[in-house]
């Protein structure tokens, strides 16, 4: 059954891909967004500039930076937090006698942009803590992750600051949802422009090494923000992808050559090629530090060629298509033709290294 929504909700990472796509969602609802958005060089904090709905309150700060999230977030109480003073119980929405929670719930889209292990633990582990506490001192009660179906089988440091927050949150106070999410589409994307460019489509082994049920970004977002209204995804870890059936890699140059009406070529790229580069990389490493960060994300992009983004069964061992829920309408093939046609944009970033 479901209940009406909270309120007012603290958004994290809504400068993101599915950040973006669910403030939209939220603010159609008629939920109150406050987006923590930390600060950049030269970034503008009018919602619109950020691609966000005019609606959208903007709170500038650092979840890193405990004073900056208290500013940012209870600035009544900044000065003396809560129960901490006379101060704390002057106004409405800081009164610590009768507190008003600044927000209902929090929602978080936010991940390490990089994905390297000093940054992972920075942000998917210490920030999210940091906003958590905040949230249970200023009386949230539902905190609502955005995670990856990749946990659950952790190799790689960002997915193992992955579940240590994921621990912390299922140890607090608060409600909790954690959504374990199959592959985005901007994440299989990368392909397009070479195929465009008369180049052929590249692919581990044979192409059919891992397979994935992708989801959309409004598809998501609108699966998070049930979250927070649906009891049956109270206190779970929700795996969750998109239609199905899964798809292989090959199939992705299948809908990428139908896409652009290419003449279909294939590469096979041996898997162990990548086992070279992550072998000379660490070792490497131990003599030049850089390059261990460097080693990381090859052993991410070795990750995703041989690892399924399906639920595991760990009896049988093995990826399992029908265990993994499916969710939205939204389809790579249509994706594809909007790439094709120019309609969307390529939000990879830093992940235009995988
Ligand atoms: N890509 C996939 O296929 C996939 C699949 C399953 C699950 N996921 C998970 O889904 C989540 C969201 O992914 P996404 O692609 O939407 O992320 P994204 O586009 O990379 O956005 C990351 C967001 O986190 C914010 N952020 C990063 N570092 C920060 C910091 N130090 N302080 C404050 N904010 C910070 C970014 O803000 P700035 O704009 O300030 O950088 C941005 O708003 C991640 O947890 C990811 O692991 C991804």
């Amino acid at each position: 059954m479901s209940r009406p929504s909270p309120s007012s909700v603290l958004l994290l990472g809504a400068t993101g891909t599915i950040g973006r796509a669910t403030a939209h969602e939220l603010v159609s609802r008629g939920v109150r967004v406050l987006a923590l958005v930390r600060p950049k060089p030269g970034r503008d904090t009018d919602p619109r500039a950020l691609g966000l709905p005019p609606e959208v309150e903007v709170r500038l700060g650092d979840p890193l930076d405990g004073g900056s999230l208290r500013s940012a977030l209870d600035p009544v109480d900044a000065a003396t937090p809560r129960g901490g003073g006379a101060s704390a119980s002057m106004a409405g929405e800081g009164d610590a006698e009768d507190p008003t929670p600044p927000f209902d719930a929090v929602l978080s889209c936010m991940a390490s942009r990089t994905g390297a292990p000093k940054d992972a633990w920075a942000v998917e582990f210490e920030a999210h803590r940091n906003v958590l506490r905040l949230a249970e001192e200023l009386g949230a009660t539902h905190f609502v992750l955005l995670s990856a179906i990749c946990v659950q089988k952790p190799r790689l440091e960002f997915q193992r600051a992955k579940l240590a927050f994921e621990e912390e949150l299922r140890a607090s106070s608060l409600r909790w949802s954690i959504v374990r999410a199959t592959a985005f589409f901007k994440s299989l994307v990368g392909q397009v422009a070479r195929v465009q460019a008369g180049k052929p489509f590249l692919m581990f082994g044979d192409g059919t090494l891992t397979a994935c049920t992708p989801i959309g970004d409004a598809d998501l977002a609108t699966f998070l923000a049930d979250c927070l209204s649906e009891p049956a995804r109270w206190d779970r870890v929700l795996p969750i992808g998109g239609p199905g059936p899964a798809l292989t890699p090959r199939d992705h140059g299948r809908l990428i050559f139908e896409a652009t009406g290419v003449e279909p070529r294939y590469r096979r790229v041996p898997v162990a090629l990548l086992d070279t580069i992550v072998g000379v990389l660490s070792a490497l490493g131990t003599v030049i530090p850089p390059l261990r960060e460097k080693a990381e994300l090859a052993r991410i992009g070795r990750y995703y060629a041989t690892e399924s983004m399906l639920v595991w069964d760990g009896i049988a061992e093995r990826y399992d298509e029908a265990a993994t829920p499916q969710f939205g309408t939204a389809t790579l093939g249509d994706y594809y033709r909007a790439v094709v046609a120019g309609e969307v944009r390529d939000e990879r970033g830093d992940h235009a290294v995988l």
